[in-house]
């Protein structure tokens, strides 16, 4: 029997339907035969709008995976917590960190977990698993957990600190992407991808054996990349021979723009209520 792994867009920067909401963030819903999944949980304020006109019931999350502690990412946590004090939470201990973004003015703006959702983190403190390494989510799917800067072009820092005075810069170590294998190749998917998105792939050429890579969906934090980084990360892209790269949220509308441009065939636009669907293949353990 085919064994699919669908994903519905429920939090993105855009919405096209009647009554979904858009918000700087991002949530995808990642549905297996084995059980329901949440990758990020966007600002909260869209999330329980948009999961029911998806039809989707936030009772049945089982597992919720955390792709880093940004607000956009964690503040629906408690929305899902509050309904379902079983689910399993899977972070790395990094996104617990208090988390800043410099202002223009110089001053320091808090983005970490919001406080209510750090409330329902401690209440389930005992269903956390904490991925500083690449972790098994279920059968065939995994997480990245902390991925190496290798590449030279990828500048990954940022107006990111963790401290008020934003004098300590945050390196976001808790950055992290989820993949897993179907009979057309790996899919990965990324939050913020602030560690690189070329770092994030070859991360997971890494744990893989160098699997090939069907399809990339999310964010790619390349609103302020260089010209050498848009080019280097489209090059490395063109030679995976992608069937699908849907990049969103905070990639930046003028790289959007350019992968699109780049890849005509294989780009599609990310938005809420956008659905994949995929055929498993679980037969792979990671290489550590
Ligand atoms: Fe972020
Ligand atoms: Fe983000």
């Amino acid at each position: 029997m085919a064994d699919k792994i669908n994903i519905i867009t429920l939090v993105e920067n855009t919405a096209t339907k009647q009554g979904l909401l858009a918000e700087h963030g991002l949530s995808f819903l990642i549905q297996t035969s084995t059980g329901t999944i949440l990758f990020d949980t966007g600002q909260g304020k869209a999330l329980e709008n948009n999961a029911e006109l998806l039809g989707v019931d936030l009772f049945s999350i089982g597992t919720v995976v955390l792709s880093h502690g940004h607000y956009d990412h964690t503040g629906g946590l408690d929305s899902v917590l509050l309904r379902n004090s079983n689910t399993g939470i899977y972070m790395h201990p990094g996104a617990l960190k208090q988390k800043y973004v410099r202002n223009p003015d110089g001053t320091g703006r808090e983005i970490g977990i919001p406080g209510q959702c750090r409330e329902s983190l401690k209440r389930l403190e005992k269903n956390i698993v904490f991925t500083e390494g690449p972790e098994k989510i279920a059968d065939g799917i995994y997480v990245t957990g902390e991925i190496p800067r290798v590449t030279a072009y990828e500048d990954t820092g940022g107006p990111f600190f963790v401290d008020e005075d934003c004098s300590n810069p945050d390196m976001l170590p808790d950055d992290q992407a989820l993949f897993f294998d179907t009979t057309d190749g790996l899919v990965v998917i990324l939050g913020c991808a602030h560690s690189g998105v070329i770092n994030t792939l070859e991360h997971i050429k890494n744990l893989t054996g160098g699997k090939a890579v069907n399809a990339i969906i999310g964010g790619m934090h390349l609103l302020r990349a260089s010209d050498e980084r848009m080019a280097g990360t489209i090059e490395y892209l063109y030679n995976l021979n992608l069937k699908c790269l849907c990049a969103g949220h905070c990639t930046g509308a003028g790289a959007v723009h350019e992968l699109h441009s780049a890849f005509p065939e294989q780009s599609e636009f990310l938005f809420v209520g956008k659905k994949f669907s995929f055929e498993a293949d679980r037969q792979f353990a990671l290489k550590q």
